[in-house]
């Protein structure tokens, strides 16, 4: 792959459930006050942060005049309807939202979501304007049993069978759920070759556009790893979880971009 083709860095920050209204307002502040003290070191990676749908409007307040992006952490795949406690792709786009997270392996093991539902909801969120960030990734088990690729290829088919080139608009994340939290992260040589498998299975369908695609990692990603995870060939940034609450620590990723 050549520099030119090469899709810009970028981190986000999943604050998964957790925050409030005075945390999130410091937490906000830190990274922003750090952000611009840095401004003109060197040209930023491109950030995002994802926090709970009720505070998709403090984002939107706090963070409309920064380079900093948001986005939510999940989407309902219908684009409107009796769909109690669900949430829109459109009511998302209300708030300003430029990316959402569908199919992080949190929803899928815990509220069972399958591949082809995560597939519309990113088509789904396409079709809203918004930009999907697709998780894939293997359990221990799976990895240990050698199947890796054929756990994560199916992932990404039921999302490439949906949407076809248009998978080029997306982001897509690989997060081994053995190194999610868990302190252990992919080494970058375990991360790569994962992330030239999912981009070599995009380039088998739509070749011109696959150097494109913006392919993150994450799983433990924290300020000593993430130069070298970043260096990566195919790891065009980090998709960050416990390391994006901690201020220092997101500022210290982001710099790594
Ligand atoms: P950790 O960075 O806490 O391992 O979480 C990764 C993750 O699940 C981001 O979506």
């Amino acid at each position: 792959m050549t520099q030119r083709e090469k899709p810009a860095r970028l981190v986000v920050g999943n604050w998964k459930m957790h925050g409030g209204l005075a945390e999130n307002a410091a937490l906000l502040q830190d990274i922003l006050a750090g952000l611009q003290a840095k401004q003109g070191a060197r040209p930023a990676c491109l950030v995002a942060v994802c926090s709970p749908y009720p505070y998709l409007g403090q984002l939107q307040q706090v963070l409309s005049e920064s380079t900093v992006a948001w986005g939510a952490q999940n989407v309902n795949e219908h684009e409107r309807g009796a769909f109690t406690g669900e949430v829109s792709v459109d009511m998302l786009a209300d708030f300003g939202c430029r990316y959402v997270i569908v199919g992080h392996s949190e929803r899928r093991a815990l509220f069972g979501e399958t591949s082809e539902l995560v597939a519309a909801k990113a088509e789904r969120a396409l079709e809203g304007g918004l930009i999907p960030i697709v998780c894939v990734g293997e359990t221990l088990a799976e990895r240990e049993s050698g199947r890796t690729e054929s756990v994560v290829g199916e992932q990404l088919r039921a999302v490439l069978d949906r949407l076809g080139p248009k998978i080029t608009n997306t982001v897509l994340a690989y997060e081994p759920v053995w190194a999610i939290g868990t302190g252990k992260t992919a080494s970058p040589e375990q991360a790569q070759e994962v992330h030239a498998f999912l981009r070599g299975l995009v380039a088998q369908r739509y070749i011109d556009q696959a150097a494109g695609l913006q392919l993150l990692y994450g799983g433990s990603v924290k300020p000593g790893n993430a130069a070298e995870l970043f260096a990566k060939p195919d790891i065009n940034g980090g998709l960050i979880g416990g390391a994006a609450l901690v201020a220092k620590d997101f500022l210290d990723i982001v710099a790594a971009g």
